[in-house]
């Protein structure tokens, strides 16, 4: 179903939940983000925040935030060279981090209330580090307190489950990368960067309007005992929000696991009612084929969401899920993230929970 711009951002319109209605906001998200730091109001924050280069980075967040932090301390580390020290905004708070003037807290958040992480952004500022955030809410309690702010513009996102806000952590985060190799001065490199995120944006439509597939996927796997979502490098933080996806939304009990680190204790649970939701990128693919042929030799029911027409790949897999992942290696983690997320709601919509508001959760942690 396309989204009905008609629609407020606090109306289901014809969506069955918000979840949903989030997950379909996703590419036209991603273009008015394109937008507005390429060509808008935004470039000049972008390289503001780009204009300072901290010795190393730490970045802390909870939740799906931190997920989306992963994958912004690959892009920071890879194209940038600056170390990126990922942690939990609950661990790095009591633990007497060593923090040194020149280096830069890097806070993650949708909601920029969350109890946490706003800690750690305290801590940096009182040991003299600078201070950026990436979230979604103008005006909230982390955006008021640190020194630069960049806006993921994700609107207001309404299911506990966080969707777009991750998708445009992501690519904010991907962009400050490019601020800070100074990437962004030239309009002409702005207008290739342009089409490639319109290109992501284009092939998110596509894969939504395949919806159904994952849908019969979903219904076929869901009342399996549990689910180890594994992936390699930059799919690992996808691994992780994908498991906690399922988890959040349907109750079942899943893992997100580095593939190459199954066989050192989780291979034990593998049997006939485990899946293993395999993500396989063009980066790290043979590697992580080896992974899923072992977990295939104990019986592990393999679902995999991978490269499209891979006979190989497609003939080791009880379920397959292909992808076209051409022009987007970069940005492919997030592609394959759109899958989870789909997957995630069609499987809770077969167990039959409160998607929107599972029980337990609250939408922003503003206590401890
Ligand atoms: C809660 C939400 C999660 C979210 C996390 C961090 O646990 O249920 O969806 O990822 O908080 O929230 P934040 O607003 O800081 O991104």
């Amino acid at each position: 179903k396309k989204q009905d711009m008609s629609v407020g951002p606090t109306d289901k319109g014809d969506f069955e939940h918000f979840m949903l209605k989030e997950i379909h906001e996703q590419p036209e998200l991603i273009r008015s983000l394109t937008q507005f730091y390429f060509h808008g109001e935004g470039l000049e924050s972008l390289k503001k925040a780009g204009s300072f280069k901290p010795s190393k980075f730490h970045m802390t967040a909870c939740g799906t935030a931190y997920y989306a932090g992963l994958l912004i301390r690959d892009f920071l580390e890879t194209y940038n060279k600056i170390p990126c020290a990922p942690e939990l905004a609950s661990e790095f708070r009591y633990r007497n981090p060593l923090l040194i003037e020149g280096e830069s807290g890097l806070f993650i958040s949708q909601s920029g209330e969350t109890a946490d992480t706003l800690a750690a952004q305290e801590l940096c500022t009182e040991s003299k580090l600078k201070t950026l955030s990436i979230v979604n809410v103008d005006g909230s309690t982390l955006f008021r307190n640190c020194d630069n702010n960049l806006l993921i513009r994700a609107g207001i996102e309404i299911g506990v489950a966080s969707t777009k806000a991750f998708t445009q952590q992501v690519l904010t985060g991907r962009l400050l990368s490019l601020a800070l190799s100074d990437e962004l001065s030239e309009e002409s490199k702005r207008v290739k960067l342009t089409s490639k995120f319109s290109l992501l944006a284009e092939k998110i439509d596509h894969l939504i309007s395949r919806s159904k597939e994952i849908k019969d996927i979903a219904e076929s796997v869901y009342n399996h005992k549990g689910f180890f979502y594994t992936g390699r490098g930059i799919y690992y933080p996808v691994a992780l929000e994908g498991a906690l996806k399922l988890k959040e939304i349907a109750y079942v009990h899943a893992e997100g696991y580095a593939a190459g680190e199954l066989k050192h204790g989780p291979i034990a649970m593998i049997d006939e009612d485990m899946v293993n939701v395999a993500l396989v990128g063009p980066e790290l693919f043979e590697k992580t084929v080896s992974n899923i042929q072992e977990i295939k030799a104990r019986k592990g029911v393999i679902l995999t969401i991978g490269p499209k027409d891979h006979e190989e790949l497609e003939e080791l897999s009880d379920y397959y899920f292909g992808i076209d992942f051409d022009g987007l290696e970069e940005l492919s983690p997030i592609y394959i993230n759109i899958v989870n997320q789909l997957l995630a709601y069609y499987i809770a919509k077969y167990k039959g929970t409160d998607i929107d508001k599972p029980r337990n959760l609250a939408k922003s942690v503003t206590v401890e």
